[in-house]
């Protein structure tokens, strides 16, 4: 997954031309031969930032809950739609069974018993993800919303919010971290490189870039791209 130069290679690459340029003075090709080193894009920031798109599919869920609750009519279904297959190709099927599945949990699994219960629930939870976006892709398939799946819907669009929420901030920061220790700066550059050509394979392309894309799509339909509407008002007396 190839994205614009992060910040990371941005730097690496004026330290590498003023070291070429400037015969710059030891300490300069120093850093720069650290920096060269590492990774440029790790494989837990591959997951992470899936998890951001997976985020923004549950924004779009959360966001369009109280237009289900007013005016389910009023709600553009392949909108929803959109966002459930997007769902179901990049966080279930790809994020979840072939990254997640096959290569995070079995390793953190080993680590601790407790770490193993984590991996059970957090499998559990995948497998109603998928029961739930089930029922979406149900409801949704129509040329509207039906007035009688308005509240279950949003009841069920809650619920995943919530369980979703839940799961990704602790694999990010107990799962994702937990799995990285067990790898040396050269296994996780491998691994990346593994996780982009699953990628590729899976997608044909770069799927994240496509996903985001996706997203900002559905979001566009909705009126959610402004990112300034979504600014706290102030507190009260503030
Ligand atoms: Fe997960
Ligand atoms: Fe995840």
């Amino acid at each position: 997954m190839k994205l614009v130069p992060d910040r990371r290679t941005v730097l690496k690459r004026s330290l590498l031309a003023a070291s070429a340029v400037v015969f710059a003075p030891s300490p300069v090709r120093a850093m720069a031969d650290t920096v060269a080193n590492e990774p440029e894009v790790t494989a837990t920031e591959d997951l992470m930032r899936e998890h951001g798109v997976i985020r923004r599919a549950l924004l779009v869920y959360q966001e369009c809950v109280p237009r289900l609750r007013e005016n389910a009519g009023a709600l553009d279904p392949a909108s929803l739609q959109g966002t459930a297959r997007l769902f179901r190709d990049f966080g279930e099927n790809y994020h979840e069974r072939m990254l997640e599945e096959q290569h995070i949990f079995p390793v953190v699994g080993k680590a601790s018993a407790e770490l193993a219960k984590y991996a059970d629930i957090l499998i559990s939870q995948h497998a109603r993800g998928r029961e739930i976006t089930d029922y979406v892709l149900s409801v949704t398939s129509g040329k509207k919303i039906a007035a009688v799946y308005a509240e279950p819907l949003a009841k069920a669009f809650e619920g995943l919010v919530r369980m979703y929420e839940n799961h990704a901030a602790r694999e990010d920061t107990i799962i994702f971290p937990a799995w990285k220790k067990n790898f040396s700066n050269k296994q996780l550059d491998e691994l990346a490189d593994e996780f982009e050509e699953i990628e590729t394979r899976v997608f044909g392309k770069d799927g994240f870039e496509e996903a985001e894309k996706s997203i900002s799509v559905i979001e566009g339909g909705l009126g959610f791209s402004d990112l300034a509407q979504f600014t706290a008002p102030p507190p009260p007396g503030g």
